[in-house]
């Protein structure tokens, strides 16, 4: 499978899997990558999401629901990943589903969105487990936290931390903050940086695309032009 691919896993429900994974891959397909996204959530979250834009100003990475398949879904991608510099794997928030393990052991890169209050950071331990577990089957799997929605506050600056000082998953330095422009763009089937591109948020997603394509080493394109500016939202 020559495209590199990104699982977006964590059995917790509501914690950005679906942000994360739309986010990078629409911000990396807006800069001329060849994205995948492989929905595997029934609840088909990411497809929804791209049904929403406009057929003249797609979402600029292609999504399919993959989900019926569970686990066997490794056979589809193995075909479809060649065809794409790159795969983003939207997880279900189960983690007693054979989803994410599947996905985990082929993945090259695993990002574990964690909202920073206690019950997301009690529930990352489990997330942890897997992802270790996964490393014994793929070696080569990295896995890393990424805090999503972010806020300020000390509550939120203790999770931070201890999310930070877990010695075995360490945390991304980019982030997604909790901002109105992010659950915004699902309404246009869009991404942060396609509807206002040097917003805090376009910012953001940027910073977040950049790292994980250093983490890949893969080396970064120019910016696509975009047909239009549509201005809609800040
Ligand atoms: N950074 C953010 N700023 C604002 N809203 C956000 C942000 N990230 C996610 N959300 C919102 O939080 C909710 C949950 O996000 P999302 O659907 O990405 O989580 P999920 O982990 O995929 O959920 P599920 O477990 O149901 O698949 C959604 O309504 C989404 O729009
Ligand atoms: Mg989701």
């Amino acid at each position: 499978m020559p495209a590199q691919l990104v699982a977006v896993f964590n059995q917790k429900g509501g914690c950005a899997k679906t942000m994360t994974t739309m986010q990078l891959a629409g911000t990396l397909g807006m800069r001329g990558f060849k994205v995948l996204v492989v929905d595997m959530d029934r609840q088909g979250t990411s497809m929804i999401w791209s049904a929403q834009a406009e057929a003249d100003d797609p979402f600029p990475a292609e999504v399919v629901s993959l989900a019926p398949l569970r686990e066997k879904m490794i056979g589809e991608l193995a075909k479809r990943a060649p065809l794409y510099d790159l795969v983003f794997i939207d997880c279900p928030p189960a983690i007693d589903s054979p989803i994410p393990w599947a996905a985990l052991n082929v993945a090259d890169l695993a990002l574990i969105p964690v909202v920073p209050v206690m019950d997301n950071v009690w529930a990352s331990r489990e997330a942890k487990e897997l992802a270790l577990k996964a490393r014994q089957e793929n070696p080569a799997l990295r896995a890393y936290y990424l805090a999503s929605m972010v806020r300020r506050g000390r509550l939120f600056d203790l999770c931070l931390q201890e999310l930070r000082n877990d010695a075995d998953i360490p945390m991304l330095e980019s982030y997604l903050s909790l901002r109105n422009a992010f659950a915004e763009s699902q309404l246009y089937g869009a991404v942060v940086g396609s509807i206002a591109k040097k917003s805090p948020a376009a910012l953001e997603a940027d910073a977040l695309a950049d790292e994980v394509l250093a983490l890949l080493a893969i080396k970064p394109k120019k910016p696509a032009v975009r047909a239009a500016q549509r201005g809609k939202s800040k």
